[in-house]
């Protein structure tokens, strides 16, 4: 590989809930790993309940005397004010004539935080954790009406996407109200567009092949994923066996011990990720119709919604299932007994189960993750999606078929085939010299180059 000189230091800025910092975490590993001094930026909250397991990337962490808000919206606001206060401080902090601070990787929905990079005589490096379709959707969201335009069709048609029907688009299009600052965040995201230096996808090129090239006729964007640990696709990390700062804790020994025991295929594993909640009466169809399919079962039940399962569920379960409040998401991906992903299709749990070849069965919740769905079954073909009734409810009958046909009938052989297909393809986008790979040298090599 080619020498360049490698004194540089970056800073990089996850807006600190579990789905953002996994893959920042990972990347800030890969830019150590080639040389660069990387400081990750969090707050107290975090880093002094769960340590670090990395000995490559510092963390510099934010002081704070409240609590961080419960509520998501109003948490992205107190994010803003708090990493305004003190990010100068932070870079007059770790001046160095050695290693020189040049460069912010932030959060794309941190979009603000370009302004504070540029204040600050730093480079800016926008990084999206969501898919660039996603980008495509809010590219042609009208900024005043904040909605994506049906003039009156069931379906949207956008450049490089796939006819879109409202259960497919983000829910910040259809419930922008819901969410208020998140909502103009996200549609403001655009911002990074005209703003930032490099805009970075937690993405691959064959992956969202129409996408893409459609984004690079506009912008000069670098696919840089799936950027999971190395052990599960890219051996160059040695050792490398999961993202570092877990704001749960799992119960690792209790879920492989249980999976060892099982049959190859035969469990399904479901998990809602870190942030969405279910109401509970979907928690009682769910619990439901997981016992009607008569399949093994991993479920990730977070504490906090631990008290929506139906009254001895958990003993009836005992059976068939183990619940559990967290779980090695990627070991239980990896292992040979899981036949089907239940997922809410979160943007990292997709790339993980594409990336380890696991077939779905979707039940999107918020956000991004009923494109991810749609992209799942019909664009990739590696999942099916649960029907809802009116009320948005999903039947317990519904779940048990949905399981049934990936897990017993031939549909699923189908699925299976196409997730294997894309794990290879993961594997060659990170490989040395796959498109990811060179993206992520040619970042480098310019930040390096930077004076
Ligand atoms: C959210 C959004 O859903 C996602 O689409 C967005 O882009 C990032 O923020 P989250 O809902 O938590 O994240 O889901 P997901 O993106 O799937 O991230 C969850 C992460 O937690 C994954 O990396 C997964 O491996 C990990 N996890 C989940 C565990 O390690 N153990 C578990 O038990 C559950």
């Amino acid at each position: 590989m080619e020498e360049i000189p490698n004194k540089s230091h970056v800073l990089v800025l996850p807006f600190p809930v579990q789905g953002h910092i996994n893959p920042m975490v990972q990347f800030s590993k890969r830019l150590a790993s080639r040389g660069v001094k990387v400081t990750l930026i969090t707050i107290d909250s975090i880093s002094k309940s769960m340590p670090m397991n990395s000995n490559t990337i510092k963390i510099e962490s934010i002081p704070h005397d409240e609590a961080p808000p419960d509520s998501y919206d109003n948490f992205l606001e107190w994010f803003h004010v708090l990493v305004s206060k003190n990010l100068r401080q932070i870079v007059e902090k770790l001046y160095d004539l050695e290693y020189p601070v040049k460069v912010l990787v932030f959060d794309s929905i941190t979009t603000w935080a370009i302004d504070l990079a540029h204040q600050l005589g730093l480079k800016g490096a926008a990084f999206f954790t969501q898919s660039c379709a996603l980008s495509v959707i809010y590219y042609h969201m009208d900024p005043e009406k904040r909605k994506v335009p049906f003039d009156g069709n069931s379906v949207i048609e956008l450049p490089s996407l796939p006819l879109l029907e409202k259960k497919d688009l983000p829910s910040f299009v259809c419930q922008s109200d819901l969410y208020p600052s998140l909502a103009k965040l996200v549609f403001s995201r655009n911002i990074n567009f005209k703003n930032a230096d490099w805009l970075l996808y937690n993405s691959f090129d064959v992956l969202e092949k129409e996408v893409i090239d459609w984004i690079r006729t506009q912008y000069r964007i670098k696919t840089i994923g799936p950027i999971i640990p190395s052990m599960y696709l890219d051996k160059r990390l040695k050792d490398d066996k999961e993202y570092g700062l877990s704001l749960f804790k799992p119960n690792n020994e209790t879920c492989m011990k249980w999976l060892d025991s099982r049959e190859i295929g035969s469990v399904v594993y479901v998990s809602f990720g870190s942030l969405a909640n279910l109401g509970e009466q979907q928690m009682e169809e769910l619990a439901s119709g997981l016992m009607m399919s008569n399949c093994y079962f991993l479920w990730v039940v977070r504490a906090t919604e631990e008290n929506k399962l139906p009254n001895e569920f958990i003993s009836k379960a005992k059976e068939k299932g183990l619940i559990v409040n967290w779980c090695p998401q990627l070991d239980v991906l990896a292992h040979q007994a899981v036949g089907c992903f239940f997922t809410h299709c979160g943007w990292n749990s997709t790339l993980e189960a594409l990336s380890l070849g696991v077939p779905m069965v979707a039940m999107p919740q918020w956000s991004d993750q009923p494109t991810n769905a749609k992209f799942i079954c019909d664009v990739w073909q590696t999942g099916l999606r649960v029907k809802a009734r009116e009320n948005g409810v999903i039947t317990r009958e519904e779940v048990a078929s949905s399981l049934r046909e990936v897990m017993e009938e031939e549909k699923g052989v189908m699925l299976k085939k196409n997730a294997i297909k894309w794990k290879q393809l993961a594997k060659e986008a990170v490989d040395e010299g796959g498109s990811s790979d060179k993206n992520i040298e040619e970042f480098l090599k310019l930040v390096f180059a930077l004076d």
